[in-house]
């Protein structure tokens, strides 16, 4: 019997990398895209093909590039024949004081964030309508609900705009395509690298357990909501943010 087929997008590091880890495990091939860092996603293709006996297919695709995401979705479907699942994962953040964004750097986390979300989930949409199934997790942040920064503004915006994607998509693609959505609150990774420790102890005081979260931690939420146990969860927002101290 064929392996799942899973993309991760933005997955050399990180949460993305943490995903594609939890998937090689449970038995995947898996498709590690990058934009930037093809170092790291050698790395970890070495890492899993040795560590769990799966094939790690590694793409460079810019996701908020139409033809690219088209480019990188029919390389797939040629190597592997389909798609099973799609974690819209890839994402970025440039925390500047609101007043002083550009419109550039404004446009740019739009693009990444929300316009790849669409883009990744457009084409490979299209595959799983024809197999007739697939899964498509989707990952905001709780920034899209209920935590918000002025001076990640357009970040907020654009995972806000996850939300509202992943609502849609579930219509479009039902009754094929499970989409759901993952929130993440701070998680250990790049992205939080330039928070002073005076920072981190005054998020963690928000926190009710206390921490910030391992990748690990995401990724074990959508490897459950990639999985047949899932199969009932559609069209679901779900926090994974140690919960929010209110007082
Ligand atoms: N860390 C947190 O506290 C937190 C909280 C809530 C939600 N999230 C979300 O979790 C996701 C993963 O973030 P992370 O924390 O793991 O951050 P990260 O370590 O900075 O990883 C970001 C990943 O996105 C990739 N990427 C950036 N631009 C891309 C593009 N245009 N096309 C394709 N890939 C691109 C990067 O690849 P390159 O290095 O090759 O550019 C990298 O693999 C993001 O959507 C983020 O918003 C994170």
């Amino acid at each position: 019997m064929s392996k799942t087929v899973v993309l991760v997008t933005g997955s050399n590091r990180g949460i993305g990398a943490a995903c594609i880890k939890a998937f090689a495990e449970a038995g995947a091939n898996v498709v590690i895209n990058y934009c930037h860092h093809e170092e790291e996603a050698l790395r970890l293709k070495q890492e899993v093909e040795k560590e769990y006996n799966v094939e790690a297919l590694v793409i460079k695709c810019d996701v908020s590039d139409n033809e690219q995401v088209e480019n990188m979705v029919n390389e797939i479907v040629d190597y592997y024949g389909g798609i099973d699942i799609l974690v819209n994962n890839a994402g970025v953040s440039r925390d500047s004081l609101l007043l002083d964004k550009t419109v550039k750097e404004f446009k740019r986390v739009l693009d990444v964030n929300l316009l790849g979300t669409y883009l990744c989930s457009k084409y490979v949409g299209k595959v799983m309508l024809n197999q007739k199934k697939g899964k498509i997790i989707n990952i905001s942040s709780t920034n899209a609900i209920d935590t918000f920064y002025p001076e990640s503004c357009d970040y907020d915006a654009s995972k806000a705009g996850v939300i509202s994607l992943t609502h849609n998509l579930a219509r479009e693609f039902a009754p094929f395509i499970n989409v759901n959505c993952v929130c993440p609150g701070w998680t250990k990774t790049n992205m939080n690298k330039d928070l002073s420790l005076d920072q981190i102890n005054e998020e963690k005081r928000k926190i009710l357990l206390n921490r910030f979260a391992n990748p690990e931690e995401i990724a074990n939420v959508v490897l459950f909501l990639s999985s047949q146990k899932a199969n009932y969860i559609n069209d679901a927002i779900i926090r994974v943010d140690g919960g929010k101290y209110n007082g």
